[in-house]
């Protein structure tokens, strides 16, 4: 199979999904986008249009390329739209409900042979897939965020999920220049976000706890598990300092880390006051203009 011979289908053109058309579109892809909110097709543009203007400025890609990716983007007023397509990923809100509907109505307009699959950050593939009448091809491909700069995608099968989707998903994502990688069953949160929680749960832990202040405790993470992390993982990192020796602090350490719920609080008291972060200009830091500009910066800096 050649994904460019493929037509994908992008349901839900929110950040995740313009990200994902996006990223297929570099690569050549025909993408169709459907978003049911009103106004949606100038926002899908407006925020595609955003990923490739940072690319651009970042020397990552040309105009010229932005143009053809542009042009491979288009948007599909209706899920019947999407009846030409043989991969449609969802990208829509996470809404258990939401999804399991519009899967309903999916199914009703791709044909039988059409793969779905859900960029869903943890929900079951089980679950998602229960009410399903092809679950058979159904599987969970999780992007990261943004997926112009991040290329992992987790793939994930549900209990039904055929040998050949798997394959042909990991396959298609692949050429497409993501760095696909096959779970071999399902959990919660998948890999990324087990570990991604796990760490913010012991960060705001530290946070709660007053050891340091959140500049301070990000800055710890940044110099050092940061720099690691970006060429090798926990368990090479593990193996590296001498499983002994890890050993030995696990049997005194592991026990003394956060584990409860707890730092949901926390959290939950920054969303009521409306401080939901850089979108909101406060969360845990405040979103002034030179906080703004650093984040750009680094954030281009995941393309070196
Ligand atoms: N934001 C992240 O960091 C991130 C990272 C990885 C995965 N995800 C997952 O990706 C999915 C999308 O997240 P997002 O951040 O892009 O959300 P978002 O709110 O930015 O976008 C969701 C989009 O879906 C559209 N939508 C809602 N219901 C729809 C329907 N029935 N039909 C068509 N369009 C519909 C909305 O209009 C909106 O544009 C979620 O499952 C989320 O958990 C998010």
């Amino acid at each position: 199979m050649n994904v460019l011979d493929m037509s994908v289908g992008v349901a839900g053109g929110g950040l995740m999904g313009c990200g994902i058309a996006t990223k297929l579109a570099l690569a050549g892809v025909a993408v169709q986008v459907h978003d049911n909110a009103s106004g949606a097709q100038d926002r899908v543009r407006g925020t595609c249009a955003a990923v490739l203007a940072e690319l651009i400025d970042a020397q990552a890609i040309t105009r010229a390329q932005a143009d053809a990716a542009e042009a491979c983007i288009h948007f599909a007023p209706s899920l019947n739209a999407l009846a030409g397509t043989s991969l449609v990923i969802e990208a829509i809100v996470e809404s258990l409900p939401a999804k399991q509907a519009l899967y309903a109505e999916l199914e009703r307009c791709v044909p039988a042979s059409t793969c779905i699959a859900s960029s869903t950050s943890g929900f079951m593939p089980t679950l998602l897939g229960e009410r399903m009448q092809r679950p058979q091809r159904f599987l969970v491909a999780h992007f990261w965020n943004p997926p112009h700069l991040i290329p992992l995608v987790e793939v994930v099968p549900g209990p039904y999920t055929e040998p050949e989707v798997l394959h042909d998903t990991v396959e298609c994502l692949r050429q497409a220049g993501c760095e696909p990688v096959l779970l071999a069953k399902a959990l919660p949160g998948f890999i990324g976000n087990r570990i991604q929680f796990a760490v913010l749960r012991e960060a705001l832990h530290l946070l709660r706890e007053g050891v340091a202040d959140a500049d301070t405790i990000d800055r710890v993470m940044v110099h050092s598990l940061g720099r690691r992390y970006r060429w090798f993982g926990p368990l090479t990192g593990a193996d590296a300092g001498g499983l002994h020796t890890f050993l030995q602090i696990s049997e005194h350490l592991m026990p003394e880390l956060a584990k409860d719920e707890e730092v949901l609080d926390l959290l939950r008291a920054h969303v009521e006051r409306g401080e939901k972060g850089r979108s909101t200009g406060r969360g845990i830091h405040e979103w002034d203009t030179g906080r703004e500009a650093q984040y750009l910066k680094a954030r281009r800096r995941m393309l070196d």
